[in-house]
């Protein structure tokens, strides 16, 4: 039966450029969708940026333009990365569009229509100079328990106690440093404690297959909470100034941006299908369609809750899926939403990485679970080159040849009877990896079509073609069992070809057949089908190209600082990721290129005045000196710096320089970086270290 299924995968945050989660979030969902498409089910994937709230319209305000021209450019620039890694979403759109202002406020009037909304005033803090509603985010002062300065206004991060913003003593705005006043306004709430509410969501929660057993069990603990862990309403206005929709007849008053987001899903689909003469109505109201959404963990709480329970009592379809992922870590370190990884994804195209490496890769590490997943390059080259290139593409480039230049390219008969022994039925494994693609298994997917490979390459070794075609003397079986592995090789490309689309359609021009469906699997190619002279499909990935993508994230050339660090993600002319979260501990997002930050955010940084006590060349790194930085009262640090290019090591000893001494440390394949030596450079060429004036000590700080 063919399946009707409408995919989407969370909208991102359009103040930022997308680092390495949101690529392995849309990586999953796309090699899901594709092996539905090879199943011949309908499917529509979407995507959207999630274009509305404060950070946002903060960001623009900063760089001196609109939200819209930040949305616009920040819109201009996924294309680049989606291309890059071949994810063949059907449309992007964004939130901020007729399409979602509509479906919002539809859904708005419907849940006030079945008395589910309701209105009242509620005390918050006020930026008197800004003239806004300061969500807590906005908010520091000092711990009311021990009195540290500069805490955000939902815990301290020296004594760890938790408390309210209106508890900090000398409460200050984040955005202005004014003292914030008190301030009521009346707010919307959606009426989520309301028992039509709670009945449907714990009956939404227990139906098999809408949630994994773990996430179904973190909603129902949300629902079932109890006193101040009570499932409260939820507070979806937010007063002007703000980036939103306004609510119907409500002036002044916008949805809270996460109720206006996951609407952004029915946007970009309305929008795609309006541009299709599909009819979108139609095709949601179809009870056989399913709605499935790809998200990471940190969402589940707006994803599992608000967003069935809008839809349901808005009288729309509720999603079949939530399909939930965890976090990428790189080489163990975890990645900040906000700061990115040190892997940046346009860097790893732009140091000529093939995105199908990384495909192949997460997949191999991806199952059904919420587990964190990690990149570590060692394990990333082992399994590119081992299993990818030594395994899988080996088996044609080891039996193409004898078939083009002993048979004129043309293949023998392959026997059914010939199928690999020891093995799963050709229609088995076929049906079993299938399996594991739907549930989203993808790694036993990965590593059933590599043990097959295995038995593929002992089988080539024991015949030997090589051997046998220096002989000479039988070439009938030659012929035989080179077509035979090249079978192999077929029903292997097209078992890889939700992870692997580039190679499958090299691979259809190779073979001269199609191989578009797990069915075109199923059967040999005829004897005396006609091939073409086998090209290569895929180089190996270098250890150089991993070195440039992980150690070296900025070029000296173009950017100041030297020393790699997650915390400074590589930006080769690229905006650097920077997105709003709902999370506590983010200021104001800053500007692209000139970033407005306030003193302090400056303060946080740690500059000290450091002296060059030793400087070397590190072996094997092209761009990297190694420099150990007398830091005064912070002891001896070791720094890896870009700085190759511009400095004889030997002229740096002895000398003083800044440092950034409070950056968390980052293990390097060459040892730890403890900091970060400051450079300068520009348009013109040239790399230039800093140097204080005479008299400056060692260990001074740089205010
Ligand atoms: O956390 C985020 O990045 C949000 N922008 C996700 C929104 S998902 C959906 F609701 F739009
Ligand atoms: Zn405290």
């Amino acid at each position: 039966m063919t399946r009707k299924i409408f995919v989407t995968t969370a909208l991102p945050y359009a103040n930022g450029s997308f680092h390495i989660g949101h690529i392995m979030e849309y990586i999953q969902a796309d090699i899901w969708v594709r092996f539905q498409r090879m199943q011949g089910h309908e499917l529509h994937f979407v995507g959207a940026d999630d274009a509305h709230g404060a950070p946002i319209m903060l960001k623009a305000e900063a760089e001196g333009i609109t939200p819209e021209q930040l949305v616009a450019r920040i819109g201009a620039e996924r294309k680049q990365y989606l291309d890059g890694f071949h994810i063949a979403f059907d449309n992007w759109h964004s939130t901020h569009s007729p399409e979602n202002t509509e479906l919002s406020q539809d859904i708005y009037r419907q849940l006030k229509a079945a008395g589910l909304i309701y209105t009242k005033s509620i005390e918050q803090f006020y930026d008197p100079v800004k003239q806004m509603f300061l969500a807590d985010r906005y908010i520091k002062g000092e711990c009311p328990k021990c009195g540290a300065k500069d805490q955000y206004g939902d815990a301290c991060e020296v004594c760890g106690s938790v408390y309210a913003p209106t508890d900090l003593k000398n409460p200050y705005s984040t955005l202005t440093g004014a003292t914030p006043v008190m301030k009521s306004s009346e707010h919307y709430f959606f009426k989520l404690s309301d028992e039509r509410c709670r009945d449907f969501l714990k009956k939404w929660l227990d139906e098999a297959g809408h949630l994994q057993p773990q996430v179904a069990n973190k909603a129902r603990e949300w629902l079932t909470g109890e006193g101040d862990k009570a499932l409260g309403d939820w507070d979806i206005s937010r007063d002007a100034p703000y980036f939103g929709i306004p609510i119907p007849d409500a002036p002044g008053k916008y949805f809270y941006v996460w109720l206006d987001a996951p609407v952004g899903y029915l946007a970009s689909f309305k929008n795609y299908c309006a541009k299709k003469g599909i009819d979108f109505d139609a095709f949601l109201a179809d009870p056989s369609t399913e709605q499935i959404h790809f998200i990471g963990k940190d969402i589940i709480y707006f994803h599992t809750l608000f967003w069935p329970a809008m839809l349901h009592f808005a009288q729309k379809k509720t999603p079949n899926q939530i399909n939930v992922h965890g976090f990428i870590t790189v080489s163990g370190e975890k990645m900040s939403k906000s700061r990115g990884t040190g892997i940046d994804p346009l860097r790893y195209l732009e140091v000529g990485m093939n995105p199908e490496w990384l495909r192949y890769y997460i997949a191999a590490k991806l199952n059904a679970s919420v587990e964190d997943i990690d990149f570590n390059p060692d394990d990333f080259m082992a399994r590119v080159n081992s299993d990818l290139i030594g395994k899988y593409v080996n088996i044609a480039s080891r039996s193409a040849k004898f078939v083009t230049e002993k048979f004129g390219g043309k293949l023998a008969e392959v026997k059914p009877i010939q199928w690999l022994g020891g093995l799963p039925s050709r229609a088995d494994l076929i049906s079993r990896i299938a399996e594991q693609y739907d549930s989203r298994e993808f790694g036993k997917a990965i590593r059933d079509s590599m043990q097959f490979a295995d038995k593929v390459n002992q089988y080539v070794d024991v015949v030997k073609p090589w051997a046998m075609a220096k002989a000479g003397d039988n070439d009938d079986r030659l012929h035989e069992l080179c077509s035979e592995f090249l079978d192999y090789f077929r029903v292997l490309t097209v078992l890889l070809a939700p992870v692997l689309p580039q190679v499958r359609d090299k691979v259809e021009k190779f073979l001269n057949c199609s191989l578009r469906t797990f069915d075109d699997a199923l059967q040999p190619l005829p004897a005396g089908h006609q091939i073409s002279a086998y090209t290569h499909l895929m180089t190996r990935v270098e250890e150089k190209q991993l070195d440039a993508l992980l150690d070296i994230e900025k070029e000296p050339a173009k950017v100041t600082n030297s020393t790699p660090h997650p915390a400074t993600p590589a930006k080769s002319g690229v905006t650097p990721p920077s997105q709003p979260s709902p999370v506590k501990g983010e200021g104001v997002s800053s500007g692209a290129d000139t970033p407005t930050i306030s003193i302090d955010d400056f303060s946080k940084i740690d500059l000290r005045i450091a002296k060059i006590v030793n400087a070397e060349h590190v072996e094997g790194a092209d761009k990297l000196l190694r420099l150990t930085l007398d830091v005064g009262a912070l002891g001896t640090k070791q720094v890896f710096a870009g700085i190759k290019s511009a400095y004889d090591p030997a002229t740096l000893v002895g000398r003083l320089t800044v440092m950034v001494a409070n950056l968390a440390p980052r293990k390097m394949k060459f040892g730890m970086s403890e900091g970060m030596v400051l450079a300068a450079s520009g348009e013109a060429p040239g790399l230039f270290i800093l140097s204080p004036d005479a008299g400056a000590q060692p260990g001074m700080k740089v205010k």
